[in-house]
């Protein structure tokens, strides 16, 4: 976290610093100023509320604006009722756009009643030429747009808020920059995700992602560790390495290291309890890693491994680089290896060209793998991408009636996964209280089941033993037991 004593320290009547992070410190300093005038004129703290759509890489996008919000001196408000509102954007699914338009209509109704009040858009979305055209057209009262390039300028793109009069748009095309230490503001005290690395390389042919996030870069390993001592020391027990692609991390680092050699040092910091990782793509995952998560005391036992599809011939088209064949055996080594590991995934109904056979390979594969849980999307054209050129888009109701069919099936599997672990004792990371049962208490488990359970606010953050007492399909009713308190 940054410290408030280094803005104060910074002379905003000097030179603007030409290297970050001190050229963001510096602007953060100027826009402290901007706040406290508009606190002046408000007469109060002015708030700010930030929206986050799609992954988790958006998610720790979002705590790092509001690590620099918070910086500048606005308050977290409750609503999108506030004085600044961003708006953190997905593109990756059609229907992510819509929502934000739509959105966009209630939070103008807010800016009328409240003129000093700020709206900036950034995030994947806004690296689509057309959607900023759109905005200047149609949303003339935003006031910032930015992409996913340039997120680690925040504090100066604000500062030319406060003083430009008018619409300030920056999209950069890609950039090769990795900013470290700006502020950041955690939602949860025990547990953070932490980027290991940016874009992505891969050009999956439905997916928008490495048009709007950029090449592949990975952090230098010295950086990621040093950040999780810092977590650590601030009360982080678990931390989720995230990445498009994390098994290709540290290829084309000068010094190149191996995901699974990056997860090794990751295990031996003192304090932390609990490894995850996100995205592995299939075709990437190598052997070393299974056994280095089979042999380790922190890494949970959930893997995500994206499926896509379980027809060879359509995971050609998809450009996956796998075949059936290799993702079932994939799937059936790391079974083998970890018994008791939870497997997801991601699976696309509808993609061009999807006949019924393709879809009877899918539901085959969801048979065979038996996956705890599974994300199942309807296919989304997305201009720009090569599936949104091919032909043979399949009708609507078609793909409804056939992600129908995989949701019973997936739905059916996953109950039925849950059930081996009832009556067992689990470690459970307990991370809030529950929204609607009163007295209970929402706990997730190494595989990333959640769990409810009777139990003092005290223990959030806290990682105690759970019996699970009932399994109720998607999550299980649990009891403390007497078991090993950590921390
Ligand atoms: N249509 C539907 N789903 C998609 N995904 C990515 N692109 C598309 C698309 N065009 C899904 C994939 C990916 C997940 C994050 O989103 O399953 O793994
Ligand atoms: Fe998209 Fe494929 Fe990259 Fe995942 S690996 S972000 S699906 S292109």
């Amino acid at each position: 976290m940054y410290n408030k004593i280094d803005l104060e320290k910074i002379d905003t009547n000097g030179e603007v610093p030409v290297l970050e992070t001190d050229r963001q410190y510096y602007f953060m300093e100027k826009c402290r100023g901007y706040v406290r005038e508009l606190e002046r004129k408000l007469g109060r703290r002015p708030t700010f509320f930030t929206q986050t759509f799609g992954c988790q890489m958006n998610a720790r996008d979002s705590e790092k604006l509001s690590g620099i919000l918070k910086g500048i001196g606005y308050e977290e408000a409750e609503s999108e009722e506030a004085d600044f509102v961003v708006y953190n954007t997905c593109t990756v699914r059609e229907n992510a756009n819509l929502r934000v338009y739509g959105r966009l209509g209630v939070l103008h109704g807010y800016k009328k009643k409240n003129p000093d009040m700020k709206i900036a858009l950034c995030g994947c979305m806004m690296q689509e030429t057309e959607v900023v055209q759109k905005i200047q057209k149609s949303y003339r009262f935003v006031d910032l747009i930015f992409g996913t390039h340039n997120i680690f300028k925040f504090a100066e793109l604000l500062a030319m808020v406060f003083e430009a009069d008018r619409m300030v748009i920056d999209i950069w095309k890609d950039t090769n920059q990795i900013v470290e230490d700006l502020p950041v503001a955690r939602k949860y005290p025990f547990k953070s995700g932490v980027n290991i690395m940016f874009g992505c390389n891969n050009f999956c042919s439905y997916c928008i992602v490495p048009y709007v996030r950029g090449r592949e870069r990975s952090r230098e390993p010295e950086d990621i560790i040093r950040e999780i001592e810092k977590l650590v020391a601030d009360g982080v027990v678990e931390v989720m390495l995230l990445g498009q692609n994390v098994n290709s991390y540290g290829k084309n680092l000068k010094m190149p290291i191996s995901f699974a050699e990056l997860l090794r040092e990751i295990e031996k910091i003192d304090g932390l309890q609990r490894i995850r990782f996100m995205t592995s793509h299939p075709k990437d995952l190598s052997m070393e890693l299974i056994q280095v998560m089979a042999e380790s005391k922190k890494i949970c036992k959930h893997l995500h491994l994206p499926l896509q599809s379980g027809s060879s011939r359509l995971l050609k088209i998809m450009n996956r680089k796998y075949t059936k064949e290799q993702y079932l055996a994939l799937a059936e080594e790391i079974r083998k290896q970890i018994p008791d590991i939870s497997l997801t995934t991601d699976i696309i109904v509808g993609f061009p060209g999807e006949t019924e056979e393709d879809f009877l390979e899918t539901l085959d594969v969801v048979r065979r793998v038996r996956y705890d849980s599974a994300f199942t999307f309807q296919y989304s054209k997305r201009t720009g991408t090569p599936a949104a050129a091919m032909e043979e888009q399949i009708p609507a109701e078609v793909v409804t009636e056939r992600f129908d069919r995989l949701l019973e099936t997936v739905q059916k599997i996953s109950c039925e996964m849950a059930e081996r672990f009832t009556g067992t004792k689990q470690m459970v990371l307990i991370e809030e209280e529950n929204k609607r049962m009163q007295g209970y208490l929402d706990g997730r488990l190494s595989n990333n089941h959640v769990v409810h359970l009777k139990g003092e606010a005290s223990l959030i953050g806290k990682i105690v033993k759970v019996r699970l007492d009932e399994c109720k399909g998607f999550y299980y009713m649990g009891s403390l037991t007497e078991g090993k308190k950590t921390r």
